[in-house]
């Protein structure tokens, strides 16, 4: 049977539109009430539910929430796509081994929340995109599958920048197969 995916994003989300069109998503959270995600996942009529963790006590409760609806929706795997927050132990420990990241860098080279950036700053001849699965740090988890993206001698941030987000469409669909998830209208 097919996996049930879950995507996390807080912002724009235009990975999570390319998986959305591929795949079955069962909802869409962000942790961000004004993601430009919610208007994609509006329109691409998936579910989608926010919690700021500003509205609970403390991030066990917030993320208790998140785990929560993660159960209620028998989700198999949770697929961060541009999801900002670290997950915390509370998330990490019911779903450990469930959870997946992209990252716009060629790891363990250039981790954190400016990957791209930081490759371009670095003047580096090529960076790249991987997916790995999510542990307690900072994208450290274990790399189930890489692209390398060259840095062009005539690219420019923004060209570079878009290079990369095309090698991530096509590396995310890629390894979703590869983890099981069948693609909408696959045949039984
Ligand atoms: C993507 O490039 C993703 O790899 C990156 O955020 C972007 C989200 O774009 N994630 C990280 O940097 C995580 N460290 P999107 O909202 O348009 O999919």
């Amino acid at each position: 049977m097919s996996k049930k995916i879950a995507v996390f994003a807080s912002g724009s989300g235009s990975n999570f539109q390319v998986l959305a069109e591929a795949f079955p998503v069962e909802f869409v959270f962000s942790d961000k009430p004004q993601a430009y995600v919610l208007e994609r996942a509006n329109r691409l009529g998936v579910p989608s539910f926010t919690f700021e963790l500003k509205d609970f006590d403390n991030k066990v409760a917030y993320e208790q929430a998140i785990v929560d609806l993660l159960d209620q929706h028998q989700i198999d795997l949770i697929c961060l796509a541009g999801y900002m927050k670290i997950v915390g132990p509370t998330l990490l420990s019911a779903y450990e081994g469930k959870i997946i990241n992209i990252h716009p860098a060629y790891l363990p080279a250039f981790p954190g929340a400016h990957g791209i950036e930081d490759a371009w700053k670095a003047g580096v001849a090529e960076s790249g995109v991987t997916i790995h699965w999510v542990d307690a740090g900072v994208d450290t988890g274990q790399i189930i599958k890489q692209l390398r993206v060259p840095r062009l001698t005539d690219d420019t941030l923004e060209t570079f920048e878009t290079r990369i987000h095309e090698a991530e469409y096509q590396l995310y669909p890629e390894v979703l197969e590869s983890l099981g998830v069948d693609r909408k209208n696959s045949p039984l």
